[in-house]
């Protein structure tokens, strides 16, 4: 953290006044349509204990949780269960031709699966597995494509007991290794290549590079997507139909505690080595299927879709274990919004009958840079309900998705949370709270959270701070593999008081309480910015950028100034036939003034064809950081497109020479 640090308020500038209460219409059909849920939600263990009865438990529980070894915790303390008899064998049995997922590929080629179908997948997969050696604690590691192999991949290591550590297909070897390691991962499941963009992502010729270096895989299984020819070495690489035909399609559920892990799952950190979030089986499962059910007010006959890759956490949770667990049907579709044309999703959406969509804000404003065009050849009436994750989003973006992908009927739930937290933290529940366009709203019944300044004193409404966590919930990390150390440092050390038994968990994130006490995510805290003496969030600035009608997305961040402290340096992404020039900077920099306050006016503005993102298509601010100070660029070999960073320095250097000389 930099500036964050000394962060003691941060002011909040922008306004935003539009309500959206649900409608009747959606009232009377929603499944949670009272507000006494927030209520009942107060009574912690209660709340909880009446939530766990979503999952099917091999052994009740004696207690709901226990705080005693702080912050480390316990949820459904001696519960067993295993979570796929609650993902699988109950659908299986009561629902066998109901369809888990609609496969859609990204050339057109389609399946469907059925929860039977899926139910002996994994079953088939699990014996392979442990004819290969896998038992109960075993790390297993996965790196593929969006086929449904992923799910059952994932699935199968759950039913032995084995915890998954997923390495998201869009990463290189290096960090597949690294990540193999940290884990002594005993076996890779991969793919011989997947489709992206209609060009192909040779996965086992990368995972072949980070293999040599890890010494714990003993197998890789390799499912073949492509029919491309790839290297296998006798013995250790096994095709997976080759293995799995064969296999048994029966296997009992390995009978697991509640604490034991689930997964590990990788995420960056403030430091350059990935933190190993350790997720349990039983708070994990119960906080899933819960909020999965209630912030997308899921019923029978819905076809649910969230695009995020299974390589990330809301994959884990909103793709696989969430909607399992609630036996709904879902899309799983493999490629991007793009191939073969720009309408892809609306027309996944009109094909299926979707109902949720859940996708994220990048993608929201990738898609108002493509215009209005490509939704409206579609019919996207099936649509009930749609969600953001990831990333703020600004009113801007969610407007528009209210307006032309919801038709102005559809609740848009802003889910906030983060791999650590397990699922949705702060979200509307569609049928209780009224939205306001850029507020992830309030927190989900049994979820308490809280904005907090420098001293962890809860702030005022009106005022801005940390965002924290004061209670522990169901899904929460339960540590840092192998570093437990680190897990209380990071999470719990800034504003716990272990000598009051006070344990608070820090998000890294700065946020906002509105007068009538709504969270405003204001983004990392690193990424707020110190202008004059005056806090301000880069999505702010960001916010009154997007909603000039030039801009298609902006991103913005606090340079070093010798006179200010930080000025603020604006990378903006025009709208298709826009032009940027010197009248249009002008004119950016008076309307941030006119939202916001002279004082976040950009000192400077490049115009540029793209934003540099990660793959998850979060934008790298850093990196515009280090650009804007002139810095040696760092690595940029996890970026989507690294080529647009040269140029964008170019154009930097170019835009602020010309301010200096001004
Ligand atoms: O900064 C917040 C942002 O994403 C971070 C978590 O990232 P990750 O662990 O990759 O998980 C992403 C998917 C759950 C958070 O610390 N974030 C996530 N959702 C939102 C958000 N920021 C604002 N609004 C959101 N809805």
């Amino acid at each position: 953290m930099t500036d964050g640090e000394n962060l003691s308020t941060i002011e909040a500038l922008f306004d935003e006044n539009r309500h959206f209460p649900p409608s009747e219409e959606f009232k009377a059909q929603a499944n949670i349509s009272s507000s006494e849920i927030y209520d009942q939600g107060k009574d912690m263990v209660n709340y909880w204990r009446t939530q766990a009865s979503r999952i099917t438990w091999k052994k009740p529980f004696a207690k709901v949780f226990d705080w005693s070894n702080a912050p480390y915790a316990k949820w459904y303390v001696d519960g067993k269960l295993n979570i796929t008899e609650s993902a699988l064998d109950i659908h299986a049995k009561a629902t066998p031709d109901k369809i888990a997922y609609y496969f859609e590929g990204e050339h057109g080629d389609t399946r469907v699966i059925t929860y039977l179908d899926l139910y002996k997948e994994v079953c088939k997969l699990a014996n392979t597995l442990s004819d290969l050696g896998v038992k109960k604690g075993d790390r297993v590691a996965i790196y593929m494509g969006m086929i449904p192999e992923f799910p059952v991949a994932l699935l199968a290591c759950a039913r032995l007991g084995a915890p998954h550590s997923v390495v998201f297909g869009g990463f290189s070897s290096d960090a597949l290794k690294d990540r193999i390691n940290d884990a002594s991962a005993k076996v890779l499941i991969t793919c011989d290549e997947s489709w992206r963009n209609g060009g192909r992502v040779a996965l086992k010729e990368l995972a072949d590079v980070a293999v040599l270096e890890s010494p714990s895989i003993e197998h890789v299984i390799v499912v073949q997507r492509t029919g491309a020819s790839v290297n296998m070495i006798e013995g250790r690489d096994h095709f997976y139909h080759d293995l799995v035909t064969a296999a048994s399609d029966e296997r009992d559920a390995e009978e697991m505690d509640s604490e034991d892990p689930l997964f590990i799952l990788y995420t960056s950190g403030t430091t350059a080595r990935p933190k190993g979030i350790v997720h349990s089986t039983g708070g994990y499962a119960v906080g899933a299927a819960t909020t999965h059910s209630m912030v997308f007010d899921i019923k029978d006959g819905d076809v649910y879709w969230c695009t995020a890759d299974v390589g990330w956490v809301t994959g884990h949770s909103y793709v696989v274990y969430g909607p399992l667990i609630n036996g709904v049907t879902s899309v799983l579709y493999e490629g991007v919004p793009q191939f073969p044309d720009k309408d892809r999703y609306w027309e996944i959406i009109e094909k299926y009958k979707v109902t949720q969509l859940y996708t994220a804000p990048t993608s929201i404003r990738t898609f108002m840079k493509w215009g209005t065009e490509y939704p409206k050849k579609h019919d996207l009436t099936s649509l009930k309900v749609i969600g953001t994750v990831g990333e703020p989003i600004n009113p801007e973006a969610w407007m528009w998705y209210y307006e032309f992908i919801g038709n102005s009927k559809c609740p848009v739930v802003d889910t906030w949370w983060q791999t650590e937290t397990g699922h949705i933290m702060i979200s509307p529940l569609p049928g209780v709270t009224t939205t306001k366009p850029g507020s992830a709203t309030v927190a989900l019944p049994g979820i308490n959270v809280d904005v907090v300044d420098e001293d962890g004193n809860s702030v005022p409404n009106g005022s801005g701070g940390y965002l924290v966590i004061t209670h522990p919930w169901p899904g929460m990390a339960r540590t840092i593999f192998k570093d437990p150390d680190r897990f209380k440092d990071v999470y719990w050390s800034k504003f716990s008081k272990p000598e009051e038994n006070k344990w608070v968990y820090f998000a890294g994130d700065g946020a906002k309480k509105d007068l009538e006490g709504y969270i405003w995510l204001l983004g990392r805290v690193d990424d707020v910015m110190n202008i004059s003496g005056h806090r301000i969030s880069t999505l702010e600035v960001e916010s009154a950028l997007v909603d000039h009608h030039a801009v298609a997305e902006a991103a913005v961040v606090g340079r070093n100034d010798p006179t200010t402290g930080q000025a603020i340096a604006a990378f903006v992404t025009l709208k298709g036939n826009e032009k940027g020039d010197d009248a249009l900077i002008l004119e950016l920099r008076n309307h941030v003034a006119s939202k916001i306050g002279k004082i976040a006016r950009p000192a400077s503005i490049v115009f540029t064809d793209e934003l540099p993102k990660t793959r998850s298509g979060k934008i790298m601010r850093r990196l515009l950081r280090d650009i804007s100070e002139q810095r040696q660029l760092g690595d940029v070999t996890t970026l989507a497109n690294a080529d647009v960073v040269h140029e964008i320095a170019e154009r930097a250097k170019a835009s602020q020479d010309k301010v200096s000389s001004e």
